[in-house]
């Protein structure tokens, strides 16, 4: 019941992920940028950081007390693929994420502020690279939950 449980969550936060990101990635447009969109990615992002660590706390749930035992993700490469791919996304989201929160403030010291296109271009090119390697993560759970490559 517990896996069951943990699964829903996983599922539900992976889903979440997925649509926080397809719509900071929307809204993150250079010809488009208003204050009332810098708003709106600063609380995207926030909601993006919340569930990366919840996804990191249910999927750890899962490895340590899951159906399967920890062993059989540990010892298995597609596991740590998935992880060096969310670990990938991770390191991708740092600077959108330093640049979103650079925003708010001079939002908030300037009503009107909205960021250089310049500067928008070049976030929306990591975040459509970071929409690459989040789809790996997926195509590694899958092989990882069918024991590919665990011996
Ligand atoms: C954005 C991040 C993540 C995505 C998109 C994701 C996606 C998925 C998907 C689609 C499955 C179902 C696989 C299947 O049954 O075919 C799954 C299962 C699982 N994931 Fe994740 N996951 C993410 C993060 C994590 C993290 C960080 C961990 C561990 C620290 C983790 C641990 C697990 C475990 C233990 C399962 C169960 C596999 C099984 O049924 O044996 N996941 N994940």
């Amino acid at each position: 019941m517990s896996d069951l449980v943990l699964a829903s969550l996983h599922h539900l936060i992976v889903f979440g992920l997925a649509a926080v990101l397809a719509a900071e990635l929307a809204l993150m447009r250079p010809a488009a940028m208003s204050p009332g969109t810098v708003r709106l990615l600063g609380r995207f992002d926030a909601a993006y950081g919340m569930l990366s660590l919840a996804i990191l706390a249910v999927g750890g749930v899962r490895v340590w007390h899951g159906a399967k035992g920890a062993d059989f993700y540990l010892q298995n490469p597609m596991f740590w693929a998935k992880i060096a791919a969310f670990g990938a996304v991770g390191l991708l989201s740092i600077r959108p994420t330093m640049r979103i929160a650079a925003w708010q403030k001079a939002l908030k010291a300037d009503a009107a502020f909205v960021p250089q296109q310049e500067d928008v271009g070049k976030l929306r090119r990591i975040m459509l690279a970071e929409v690459h390697v989040f789809a790996l993560i997926p195509i590694f759970a899958a092989a990882m939950a069918r024991g590919v490559g665990f011996s």
